[in-house]
């Protein structure tokens, strides 16, 4: 696996392989790899040429200064990691290469962002959409692999990738979870033995509402189990709890609102901020 920290001679090796007439896939990431990251990444090996993934955690999109210093950073580990799933390119910049100046840019979604993560973590997606934005233009890959977990996210990319004409197509790959249920995400790595236990309320709360939803429930009342599911763990807060269009994240009040539904939750574990999803087929 070829390793760059530095802009400039990545883009020269990539203009090399795509003159051969190489296609490329970038996985954008911001390291502490787990099996959630490797299927993205696996997906983007069977199906393009050449593999980049892109290992910064992007100090923009932290609106909170503590999650931005405990977030975990295992550089080593990751680059075992992505030799072994067969990954091609490492793109691990530091701040001062992404960002040699402070960024003045900004985007605004509208009502994609302010809704879910955009309510609870306002600047969040702008600092998403800089940081994707620059990775598309210095990768400038054919197809890009985003993970289901975040769903608004890869909702804000794609308006993103619309309304900038990136000629990139992207994909969305489905959650990976901990046989319990628990969607993998870095920030599991900071739960106690206990929270970890206490989390996977999320996911069983997902599942318990998409069964109350199909038996013609109200989202009223499921919104009150789902908080008293919440409430029997120690240590744990509901932040949201929404059923949602999965197109534009209109929030529904009822599934025959919309082709495919979505329910999103974000809650904290302690310190911990967890968030997960489930599509209503
Ligand atoms: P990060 O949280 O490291 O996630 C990188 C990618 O992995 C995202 O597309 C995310 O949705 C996906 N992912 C995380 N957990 C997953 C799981 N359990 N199953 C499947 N995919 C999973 O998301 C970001 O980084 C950043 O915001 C980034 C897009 C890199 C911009 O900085």
């Amino acid at each position: 696996m070829k390793i760059f920290t530095e802009i400039t001679p990545l883009k020269a090796y990539l203009r090399d392989m795509k003159c051969q007439g190489k296609s490329v896939g970038l996985v954008p990431t911001m390291g502490a790899l787990h099996e959630g990251h490797l299927a993205l990444f696996r997906k983007s090996i069977a199906a393009n040429d050449v593999t980049v993934g892109s290992i910064f955690v992007n100090p923009i999109q932290f609106n909170n200064p503590g999650d931005l210093q405990h977030y975990p950073r295992t550089l080593d580990k990751d680059t075992q990691l992505l030799e072994s799933v067969g990954c091609d390119v490492l793109f691990a910049p530091d701040v001062p290469e992404m960002y040699p100046e402070n960024t003045s840019i900004t985007f605004d979604f509208g009502a994609l962002e302010r809704t879910m993560e955009g309510r609870f973590r306002p600047g969040h997606f702008s600092g998403v959409a800089v940081v994707v934005s620059k990775l598309f233009n210095i990768v400038e890959p054919d197809n890009a692999y985003f993970g289901q977990k975040d769903w608004q996210q890869f909702a804000i990319i794609r308006k993103l990738t619309q309304q900038l004409n990136f000629s990139i197509q992207l994909h969305s790959v489905e959650t990976l979870r901990a046989p319990d249920g628990l969607a993998l995400s870095s920030r599991n790595a900071r739960l106690n033995e206990e929270q970890r236990e206490y989390a996977t309320v999320f996911y069983r709360a997902l599942t318990a509402a998409r069964t109350w939803l199909k038996n013609g429930e109200t989202m009223a009342s499921i919104r009150t189990k789902v908080q008293q599911m919440i409430d029997q763990e120690p240590d744990v807060r509901l932040e949201y709890f929404e059923l949602a269009d999965s197109q534009n994240l209109n929030e529904l009040q009822d599934v025959k609102q919309s082709d495919r539904p979505i329910l999103c939750i974000a809650g904290y574990v302690g310190e911990v901020r967890l968030i997960d999803n489930l599509f209503i087929d």
